[in-house]
């Protein structure tokens, strides 16, 4: 690749659409059209997810009470308050009551010692940065209830302001009383209502006793309507990307720091009473596990994306040791047992279990990776010998399953090997082209996390820039590149809320939007095509402090021959570039330009201007087998070339 000092476009006029050169120092990309370099995965665009800054609970996951099991706590009821209304007296604590039949260990016990009619006693829950309260919906509320002898009476389940001022709506459940018992209402806001984030939810009593209360749920209406489901505006902006995958339940969320915490499948299954919860310490706040393995699947159904199921390995976070070989024959099958749970038929052990949670169809995984990040291993050095154990275990019993190694493996060939890449604007520009000479002869390559990480809570522009020149090395190198998926996903905007910066996705409890890297991303899987083809770069503009301003890849629609170049100018000036198609077929002269850029590389989008940022398209005009096209600064271009 020849590289030329960058040139300002001094020398240049623009006509309508079409820019004409007056300096030979363009840029020069020439496309071979009909020379294929490799063919691109339709998974090549996908989603990694796991439980960090509030990704479900408080974020994807629809559940509202924040701390429903009363397990974020050992000793204090975190998000609950008492609420004394008038003269009515009471007292809460947390208790731990048993509950057999089910795996929820602690609870709450209200105290209500002087109560009427106008003088209620009873808790609240403030919910995730609050209760999202929105007009003309319908809730449904839950909660389990036991009662001491004394206490007979109804409970009055509400939606209130933060306040209790306004009374959004309650229900009565009468005949609360006796051993414990699962008490469900459902709650509508009227259509004339404020939208608000700060609501509150309330159960009082009227009636002197002591009542326990135990899971306390509450969920608005859910995408799909699935039951324990997720929130629709987040799946919305997921299905507009058209995911081919989603890489779960992790990162670190699977390793977590010690063994007991993990992500362990089994205590994940069935009705959110079965769910023992557990604590996130990888990212520093409890799991309520409403987002289990069924629901990760039921997510991936709803999205239409292959799953890419990431199994533990042994490797922990804490010291980043991993466990020894001989403990971890149990680890091993308990990797089989979860395949044979998403994947076995019904006189199978584990996929028997899955038909009976509602499940008759199996999953039909097709991809499982082994462990997360792997190249940790740095105490214990046992990857190769523990890679070995869980490849030799899949293999044997599923030949067909794609096994993606989590890091380079000397002992077997993994038909994937994980890549993460986290890089700053400036070292993007150097990722662009780390695959341009990558060993073409080992496993495939899946870049399993990335990301440029330029702005706070979600990336900006410069942060977008550099997404795009390291996903054109990507698409030009997509005969070894067969996966990719941008991590973190998402974030919780909310004070707190935030464990890992420049995130893809951003939300509070009421609204959500996505960064110019999410937009970046969906425009770039939109205009993908199957094929990439050959192409090169002369004249590279250069910075003075020698680094690349133009970055492109080209890939192509086999069936309709439609050429996609993009090219990510990252200077702060105009490039002028000249453009060579070399094809059997006629290029039409008129196609289709999106760009995205804006004003200043700060610039983001955000909860209050949630599309600062967006691509903006239109028609190209003046293109052929030679022409030249004005790239503006700081952008992204993505040009549509049609061929007959
Ligand atoms: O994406 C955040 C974290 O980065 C992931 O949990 C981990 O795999 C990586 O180190």
């Amino acid at each position: 690749m020849k590289k030329a000092f960058f040139l300002s476009a001094v020398s240049l006029f623009l006509l309508g659409e079409r820019t004409i050169a007056q300096d030979t120092k363009n840029a020069v990309i020439t496309i071979n059209a009909n020379e294929k370099v490799g063919d691109i995965s339709p998974m090549f665009y996908g989603l990694m997810t796991e439980e960090i800054n509030y990704s479900y609970d408080g974020g994807l996951y629809a559940e509202l009470i924040r701390n429903r099991a009363f397990k974020d706590n050992a000793t204090k009821l975190d998000h609950w308050s008492l609420v004394q209304k008038g003269n009515a007296v009471g007292n809460m604590a947390l208790d731990s009551i048993e509950q057999k039949g089910t795996a929820l260990t602690r609870n709450l016990r209200l105290e209500i010692t002087s109560a009427d009619a106008n003088n209620k006693v009873g808790i609240s829950n403030d919910g995730f940065w609050g209760i999202p309260i929105r007009k003309n919906k319908i809730y449904t509320a839950s909660f389990y209830a036991k009662t001491d002898a004394q206490f007979k009476g109804p409970l009055l389940v509400s939606l209130e302001s933060a306040d209790g001022k306004i009374v959004y709506d309650s229900a009565v459940v009468s005949n609360v009383a006796g051993d414990w018992k699962k008490y469900s209402v459902t709650l509508g806001t009227k259509e004339g209502i404020d939208t608000t984030s700060d609501g509150r939810f309330v159960i009082t009593a009227k009636n002197k006793g002591t009542v326990w209360f135990s899971l306390v749920s509450l969920f608005p209406p859910t995408y799909n309507n699935r039951d324990n489901g997720n929130r629709k505006d987040i799946m919305k902006l997921l299905a507009d990307m058209k995911p081919g995958f989603l890489r779960f339940p992790g990162g670190n969320y699977l390793q977590s720091k010690k063994i007991e915490t993990r992500f362990d499948w089994k205590q994940t299954l069935g009705d959110i009473s079965q769910r023992p919860t557990h604590d996130n310490n990888s990212w520093g706040y409890h799991s309520s596990d409403g987002m289990g393995i069924m629901e990760f699947l039921g997510w991936c159904e709803d999205l239409k994306m292959e799953p890419l199921l990431a199994v533990f390995d042994g490797l922990l976070l804490s010291h980043r040791s991993a466990m020894s070989l001989d403990s971890l024959k149990p680890y091993v099958q308990d990797a089989l047992d979860e395949i044979e749970f998403v994947n076995g038929d019904a006189s199978t052990k584990w996929g028997a279990v899955r038909i009976k949670l509602g499940h008759p169809k199996p999953y039909n995984v097709k991809y499982v990776e082994i462990g997360n990040e792997d190249f940790f291993d740095r105490v214990g050095k046992t990857w190769d010998a523990r890679f070995t154990m869980f490849y030799d275990a899949i293999k044997a019993k599923y030949p067909n399953l794609q096994v993606i190694s989590s890091n380079h493996v000397t002992t077997r060939t993994p038909d994937y090997e994980d890549i993460h890449d986290y890089f700053s604007f400036k070292k993007a520009l150097k990722l662009a082209h780390k695959f341009d000479g990558y060993k073409r002869n080992d496993a495939k390559v899946f870049e399993g996390e990335w990301a440029c990480r330029e702005g706070v809570p979600t990336t900006n522009m410069l942060g977008a820039l550099g997404d795009a020149a390291f996903l054109t090395g990507m698409e030009r190198n997509a005969d070894i590149v067969k996966m990719s998926c941008y991590a973190p996903l998402f974030v919780n905007v909310n004070p707190k809320g935030m464990q890992w910066k420049s995130d893809l996705i951003g939300y509070n409890n009421i609204t959500s939007y996505g960064s110019p890297s999410y937009y970046l991303q969906k425009t770039f899987s939109e205009n993908l095509g199957d094929q990439s083809v050959k192409s090169s770069i002369e004249n590279v503009p250069m910075a003075a402090d020698t680094t690349e301003q133009l970055f492109y890849s080209v890939t192509k629609d086999s069936k309709t021959g439609t050429l996609f170049l993009k090219v990510v100018n990252v200077s702060d000036t105009i490039q002028l570039t000249t453009i060579n198609i070399n094809s059997d077929k006629k290029i039409l002269s008129e196609g289709k330009e999106i760009v995205l850029t804006s004003d200043k590389v700060t610039d983001t989008n955000s909860i209050t201007d949630p599309t600062k940022v967006v691509p903006v398209s239109g028609i190209a005009k003046g293109l052929g087998k030679h022409f030249t096209y004005s790239f503006k600064p700081h952008s992204v271009t993505v040009l549509r070339i049609g061929a007959k």
